[in-house]
């Protein structure tokens, strides 16, 4: 009888932000299903906690908020003592605090910048140094098929295009250490996080997704397993648009 083998993921150890929530969360599940041992790190202790319990006993909820480097360093320090290193990280937290360019305030533009650009920055950063898997580990960035623009988003979209300037860039400077960096784009995703765009909104995406649906959290986080995955070993410094098909861009 063949042997059983293990899942690419078993064993080895993530850390996803905002892993509390939406993609963040489908990604921690999908990642401790495989057998991986996830760190689950969120602002959102309460939600930390929750999907922890939910992924089971190889999940560690972990308080974190991703714009302060001092939060970081707390992080790592749990994670270095409890999972002893890294195979990868998902920059995935995000806020949004969507008003037309005209109206947006100085507070609006630097929450949304220093959750998805200063905090994925923060996180390459302070985790590099922890990602030590034998075939060097991954980074996943989590950028936007809003990064080409949309009304109201001056400020995420900005964040989201910095994104892909950073991801290419922290893969350029980790390569030599074997560690890759990726980011991967969604379109619209069914969670929490777009649950206050009105429905004539959700009406004009959807007249522009060619599978005429949102996307289910779990199908973005299957991107970002295989991109954590050594079968994803010859990319890095690329931004993989998971869209469903969207033509408007
Ligand atoms: N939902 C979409 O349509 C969509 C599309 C493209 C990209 N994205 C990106 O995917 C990522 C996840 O989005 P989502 O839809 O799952 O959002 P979500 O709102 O469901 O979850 C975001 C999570 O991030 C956490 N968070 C917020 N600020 C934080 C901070 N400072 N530190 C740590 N955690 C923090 C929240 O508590 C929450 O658990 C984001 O980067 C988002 O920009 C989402």
């Amino acid at each position: 009888m063949k042997a059983e083998q293990a899942h690419v993921h078993a064993d080895r150890r993530y850390l996803v932000t905002g892993g509390g929530s939406g993609i963040g969360r489908a990604t921690v599940l999908t990642l401790a299903a495989r057998g991986a041992r996830v760190a689950v790190a969120d602002i959102d202790t309460d939600a930390a906690h929750q999907v922890a319990k939910e992924a089971g006993t190889n999940a560690l909820p972990v308080a974190l908020d991703v714009g302060d480097r001092a939060s970081w360093t707390s992080a790592a320090a749990t994670v270095e003592d409890q999972l002893g290193g890294l195979d990868g990280l998902v920059n995935n937290a995000g806020i949004t605090r969507d008003r037309s360019m005209a109206r947006m305030s100085d507070e609006e533009w630097g929450q949304v910048l220093d959750v998805h650009l200063r905090g994925a920055w923060l996180g390459c950063q302070v985790m590099a140094p922890l990602v030590t898997a034998a075939d060097g580990g991954a980074i996943v960035n989590l950028s936007s098929s809003g990064r080409y623009g949309t009304f109201g988003q001056t400020n995420y979209s900005a964040a989201k295009a910095g994104v892909v300037g950073l991801t290419r860039t922290v893969a350029v400077e980790l390569a030599s250490r074997g560690v890759r960096c990726n980011a991967v784009a969604p379109g619209a995703v069914d969670t929490p996080m777009i649950g206050t765009v009105p429905d004539s909104v959700r009406q004009k995406w959807l007249d522009t997704i060619t599978l005429g649906r949102l996307a289910a959290p779990g199908e973005i986080a299957n991107v970002i397993a295989f991109l954590l995955s050594p079968e994803a070993s010859y990319i890095t410094a690329q931004v993989i648009d998971v869209t469903g098909g969207e033509l408007h861009l």
